[in-house]
């Protein structure tokens, strides 16, 4: 074993987003506590990029009751009730810290935190920083780790998570730029490596987004539900290419922005009249999705979000990063249109956890987009970043009052990594060409619509995928060929639960299907994959 560099603590947190820096902090009170971020912790991750907002129930009119029902209903009952219990009862009391903390949220005229409406909500509940709302989260939660004692690891890849026997007990981290191995033991292990929307052609996520936590975890044994549960947002910017699949915040239609189509059609009226462009995400893609497909989108393949109507101060308060993203693009918001569509943005599925964030295996804890259950089949806007608080401090918590322990690490498994780095250099596929050709196959068969037949097609590719000697010359390219490895598995997890669940629900639409249930009714629940099974749960149909 000749691994360049040692570490041991008693709480190893991999990724520094939202969930996994709240897990940190978390940690920290209970022991040496150290999280490796792949980029620089506060830039990379989803966190920073989310525009939206945070649900919380802080005001009269609204209840828990009423969030968990829309949370319920929006995720098509596929959502595990007591995660969501606890995501809609601690969300309020995380948010509340936050701004103890000293986040600047905006506040309304009654003096209390201002809310706005989003997707399939009854109550405006989504808190705000302008549109920059997971920017703001993400500073205070830096500015708090940066007063703690959580020693940070920057620009570094977890190649494998290490084991002994059935428990997992550290990771092998690799530095990004010099390609050297750190082996980090660790009494408790929290994944919080967020999602991997990356896998798709077009997609809000940022270069991180590369599905890493869904590979490690499997490869470690750990079991992962829904993973066929991808959330397309309706509204990624159209163009320019280099900013296609840029997140356009559903903000703008909580202010009141409208859809249209190239026929100048208030489209949402045919998909559903009564909520309109504030219908759930999984129903505003299908029907943006649809007009494009039956030639009523624009002539870039988008349709057209317009606030034009509003009163200019509101975009320039409410949305300043989107006047400002669309004038850096020559579109003022404020005078004409922006033309939008489908862009991949979060995946539902992920490792299964307990209330307090245990994964399936011993000591590994998971949180945030990597864990799935909380939104089932389909997450409304503004519960991420809540989710990111309430199971990032749970998940931190539990592996922080872990016991002390005495793990062994076995030579082979570093060996093996080392192996596999050699065998990057003597490959000849660079890996690039493979990322393409799956976010391709990805997004051509295993989007918004699916059948089995395109999904079998997208399984072949990835296995062909699998199997090329993938190639480096530089340290850089072996994690770049470490994570295009993880894509490809994270791609296959998703494709594979996707031919699980013979159905129509939420955001996973099988065109090939015709029998069709309502959610309620539907006998299957959640699809499981993991090294030692798969398949998909039924359960007892309700009379
Ligand atoms: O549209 C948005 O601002 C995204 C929010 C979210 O995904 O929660």
């Amino acid at each position: 074993m000749r691994a360049d560099d040692r570490a041991s603590c008693h709480v190893l947190v991999i990724g520094s987003g939202g969930a996994g820096a709240r897990a940190a902090i978390e940690a920290e009170k209970f022991g040496d506590t150290i999280l490796i971020s792949k980029s620089i912790v506060g830039k990379g991750g989803c966190t920073p990029m989310a525009e939206g907002g945070y649900n919380a129930v802080l005001r009269t009119g609204d209840s828990c009751v009423l969030h968990e029902e829309d949370t319920f209903r929006g995720g098509a009952y596929l959502n595990d009730p007591d995660l969501v219990r606890i995501l809609v009862h601690e969300s309020p009391e995380r948010f509340e810290e936050l701004i103890r903390w000293g986040a600047l949220f905006d506040v309304s005229h009654d003096n209390l935190p201002a809310q706005r409406s989003f997707g399939g909500q009854r109550f405006p509940r989504t808190c705000y920083a302008g549109d920059r709302s997971g920017h703001e989260l993400m500073l205070t939660l830096l500015e708090h780790l940066r007063n703690s004692k959580v020693h940070i690891l920057q620009e570094m890849v977890v190649v494998e998570l290490l084991k002994e026997r059935d428990r997992v007990i550290g990771a092998v981290g690799m530095n990004t730029r010099k390609g050297e191995l750190t082996v980090i033991r660790a009494d408790s292990t929290v994944l919080a490596t967020g999602g991997g929307t990356r896998i798709y052609d077009i997609s809000t996520n940022s270069a991180t987004g590369t599905g890493d936590g869904y590979a490690l975890g499997y490869r470690a044994g750990a079991e992962l539900i829904d993973m066929e549960m991808v959330q397309f947002h309706p509204t990624g910017a159209v163009y320019p290419y280099d900013a296609r699949g840029r997140l356009v915040t559903e903000a703008v239609r909580g202010e009141g922005g409208i859809l249209l189509n190239a026929r100048d059609e208030r489209f949402m009226v045919r998909y559903d009249p009564e909520r309109m462009e504030l219908s759930t995400r999984d129903i505003v893609a299908r029907a943006i999705a649809t007009e494009i497909e039956e030639g009523r989108g624009t002539s870039r393949k988008g349709v057209y979000l317009d606030v034009t109507h509003l009163p200019s101060e509101q975009i320039e308060e409410r949305l300043p990063v989107m006047l400002e993203q669309f004038l850096k693009f020559g579109v003022d918001i404020r005078k004409e249109p922006m033309e939008v569509a489908p862009t991949a943005h979060h995946i539902m599925g992920g490792l299964r956890i307990t209330t307090e964030g245990r994964t399936t295996i011993p000591g590994l804890c998971a949180c945030g987009e990597v864990s799935g259950g909380v939104h089932g089949a389909n997450r409304l806007g503004g519960n991420a970043l809540a989710e990111t608080q309430v199971f990032g401090k749970r998940a931190g918590e539990t592996a922080g009052r872990s016991p002390s322990r005495t793990g062994r690490i076995d030579p082979l498994q570093i060996e093996t990594v080392e192996n596999r780095m050699e065998e990057f250099y003597s490959g000849d596929i660079p890996p690039w060409t493979v990322s393409r050709r799956l976010q391709r196959a990805m997004w051509d068969d295993a989007g918004i619509f699916r059948t089995e037949e395109g999904l079998n097609r997208t399984l072949g590719t990835i296995e062909e995928l699998l199997a090329g000697a993938l190639c480096a010359a530089t340290p850089q390219n072996i994690a770049e060929c470490f994570t295009v490895r993880n894509m490809c598995l994270a791609a296959s997890l998703v494709v594979r639960s996707a031919l699980l669940r013979p159905e129509s629900r939420g955001a996973h639409v099988r065109r090939d299907v015709k029998q069709s249930w309502d959610a309620l009714t539907s006998p299957y629940s959640h699809t499981y994959i993991s090294v030692y099974r798969e398949g998909i749960m039924r359960r007892e149909v309700p009379k």
